[in-house]
């Protein structure tokens, strides 16, 4: 899908209206980074994995030749964190080796190569938010295809912006806001992890900030996630008591629910790089679920 923004010649000051092509663009976070680029009168050109597989290094750069875009997004990946337990190898070839075909796609054509990633790189053992300079240690197969990506696109690409985010939730999904509602008009109860603290994010605030990166960022590791933390149980209470759904809510810990993945106990992201370019904080997470919830309401993304 190629989409342009109005013809208004109304830009932001100093920011021409630009080229960019979007992998990934089905996706929970790529279609509101197509959204978030038409309304700052780019054009879009967004590719699903049918039109484009990240893993088909030709198949990329026949894109990146055909398009000529100003920039990439690479928001594809494999994004089922349990199932990647038993199918790393998989996983694998999207977040690592496809990210890194991407990227040197990007450097061959000598663009900009945004990428991104996710607060599973790190271990969960921080007390505080984490910042960009944190040493990686991820504690599932998730985590560490996703790692590697990140290695192969600072490895491939010098003009890279990795940025990593945390808890998505976003226009179809799957997530976890969808689920928690979906099950709590189900059942009269729930039981939901109390003992894990992070950032959750709402895609529709995080595109425009990457879309906003992709112009002023120099070459580096951003995280970027909406203000705020909390935990899985309050998020749901969150999201099931603002649609005045009945279901009780109890909390328990990530030992009474083990999951195949391992999942960090603790992934606050400190946004300090993005701080330091003097952009304002992403708002709060509990303004993202409100907005995210809005757009159901109204039918869906823009
Ligand atoms: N979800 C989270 O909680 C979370 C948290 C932190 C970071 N992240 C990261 O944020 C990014 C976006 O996540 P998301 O939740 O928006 O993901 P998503 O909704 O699962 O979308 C991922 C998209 O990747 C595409 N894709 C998968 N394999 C591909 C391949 N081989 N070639 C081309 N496209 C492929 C799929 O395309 P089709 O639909 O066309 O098959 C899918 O639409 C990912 O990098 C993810 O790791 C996610």
């Amino acid at each position: 899908m190629t989409t342009r923004g109005s013809s208004s010649d109304v830009r932001r000051a100093g920011c021409a209206a630009l080229k960019y092509l979007v992998f990934g663009a089905r996706g929970q976070l790529g279609g509101d980074l197509v959204d978030a680029g038409i309304r700052e009168d780019h054009e879009m050109v967004g590719l699903t994995q049918a039109k484009c597989d990240i893993r088909d290094a030709r198949a990329v750069a026949r894109w990146i030749g055909s398009v000529r875009p100003d920039a990439v997004i690479n928001a594809a990946a494999w994004t089922r964190v349990d199932a990647a337990e038993d199918h790393e190898a998989e996983a694998e070839a999207v977040n690592a080796t496809g990210a890194g075909v991407v990227a040197a796609a990007c450097a061959e054509a000598g663009i900009r190569c945004c990428h991104v990633s996710t607060d599973y790189v790190f271990d969960g053992s921080a007390s505080s938010p984490i910042p960009e300079t944190a040493v990686a240690a991820p504690r599932s197969a998730y985590g560490r295809t996703k790692w590697h990506g990140e290695v192969a696109v600072r490895e491939r690409c010098a003009d890279h912006l990795i940025v990593r985010t945390s808890w998505l939730y976003g226009r179809q999904g799957p997530n976890f806001v969808l689920t928690m509602l979906r099950l709590g008009a189900e059942r009269p109860q729930l039981r939901v992890v109390a003992d894990q603290r992070g950032a959750p994010t709402w895609t529709g605030h995080l595109a425009p900030a990457v879309i906003r990166l992709l112009e002023v960022g120099p070459p580096g590791t951003y995280h970027l996630s909406n203000r705020g933390t909390t935990t899985w149980y309050d998020l749901a209470i969150a999201a099931i008591r603002a649609r005045g759904l009945g279901a009780e809510v109890l909390p328990i810990t990530t030992a009474e629910y083990p999951t195949p993945a391992l999942r960090p106990a603790y992934s606050v992201l400190d946004n300090r790089a993005w701080r330091e370019l003097g952009e304002p904080p992403l708002p709060e997470w509990t303004e993202g679920l409100r907005a995210y919830l809005a757009t159901l309401d109204a039918g869906g993304p823009r």
